[in-house]
């Protein structure tokens, strides 16, 4: 190969010598980070390579060509260098993790911690046995749901404050007509229009709301009771649910409180309070002299039956909604919401059954 040319002082350096300061640095390479680093050093935007090959036009035009031809095949030789560095110790890398990581087939059985149910699943069991014995069968919908059965079918219209209230994530599809369910409420409406009263069952399942803070989380869980049947009234919904806290809180009587409220699919609403006493520093359910908001509740709006096709001079129904996590929290004495969904062995450990 030609003598590669010698550049005056103070002009760009030659391939020449870019090659004799990379080939004695590249000695001292020890690790994919130094790879990195010497890669920046000589093909990096302000690179060695990057700023000779920036100042060819400085140079006399008979010498151009020729420098430029050098300084890019050194580029290259070292690119390939680098690439062919750093593969190796990627390979090293991946070699000495893949060794640790190895499992040895020979070694003898030992003792090993068993897996936990979690609260929530265990909530939802003890919720399912109890209605069971009370004739309610087990019902489930998609947690991606229509619009029109998350909302329109029960009566919450296109701009009704409750849609605001609900906090939705909303789908992108074809129609835009998808959202995360924001209740279990559309079950209602799908188990109803897919078979003929009466109607007994609770669906419990996960509902999702844009919302996250210590009392809020975007995915929880909720229960949707509900009876379709003639002649169905408030006094079935009463007892019903006097029967479900007293078996679920495992105390006899608890003294609730029906609160007039609304919700656009019942007519009339209640929300119930249960008793409970505060004084201790933690909440006792069934005794003292407080109370706490536990559910919704309500008689079933006529017009949520006429949607589903139901007559609603012969039928009539009562049905309810019930936060799982909350349920979780007051009879195992868990305090924050967020531990349901941290996945921390621990939270499972002490919580689990
Ligand atoms: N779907 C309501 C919510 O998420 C809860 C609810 C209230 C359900 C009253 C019901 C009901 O079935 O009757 O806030």
């Amino acid at each position: 190969m030609e003598q590669a040319l010698k550049t005056p002082q103070n002009s760009p350096l030659s391939a020449v010598e870019i090659k004799q300061l990379f080939d004695a640095e590249y000695q001292n390479i020890n690790s994919l980070a130094d790879v990195e680093k010497l890669r920046v050093e000589y093909l990096g935007k302000s690179g060695k390579v990057t700023e000779s090959l920036k100042t060819l036009g400085t140079l006399p035009a008979e010498q151009r060509k020729q420098f430029g031809a050098e300084v890019n095949q050194v580029k290259v030789q070292i690119t390939e260098v680098l690439e062919n560095k750093k593969a190796e110790f990627e390979s090293k890398e991946l070699n000495e993790k893949l060794l640790k990581e190895s499992i040895d087939i020979s070694i003898p059985a030992q003792k090993v911690k068993f897996g936990k149910t979690h609260p929530v699943s265990h909530v939802v069991q003890e919720v399912k046995d109890i209605f069971a014995s009370l004739g309610f069968v087990y019902a489930e919908g998609p947690e991606i749901e229509n619009d029109y059965n998350n909302f329109t079918a029960l009566n919450i219209s296109e701009n009704h404050p409750a849609r605001q209230m609900h906090d939705t994530f909303y789908i992108k599809s074809v129609d835009n007509n998808l959202v995360l369910r924001t209740h279990t409420s559309p079950v209602q409406i799908r188990t109803m229009k897919n078979g003929k009263p009466p109607f007994k069952f609770i669906a419990p399942g996960r509902t999702f709301r844009c919302d996250s803070d210590q009392t809020h989380s975007p995915m929880f869980h909720q229960i949707e009771g509900f009876y379709v049947d003639k002649n169905v009234n408030m006094g079935h919904l009463k007892g019903c649910l006097q029967e479900f806290l007293d078996r679920f809180f495992e105390v006899s009587g608890i003294k609730m409180r029906f609160r007039a409220s609304f919700f656009p699919f019942t007519e009339p609403s209640a929300e119930v309070d249960i008793q409970c006493n505060r004084s201790g520093g933690k909440i006792e359910i069934g005794k003292g002299a407080d109370f706490l908001e536990i559910l919704g509740c309500g008689m079933i709006h006529p017009k949520i039956l006429e949607n589903c096709g139901i007559n609603s001079e012969e039928y009539s129904g009562f049905a309810f909604g019930i936060g799982i996590e909350r349920l979780a929290m007051l009879k195992y004495g868990i305090s924050d919401l967020r531990q349901f969904f941290e996945n921390d062995v621990r939270f499972l450990q002490h919580y689990g059954f």
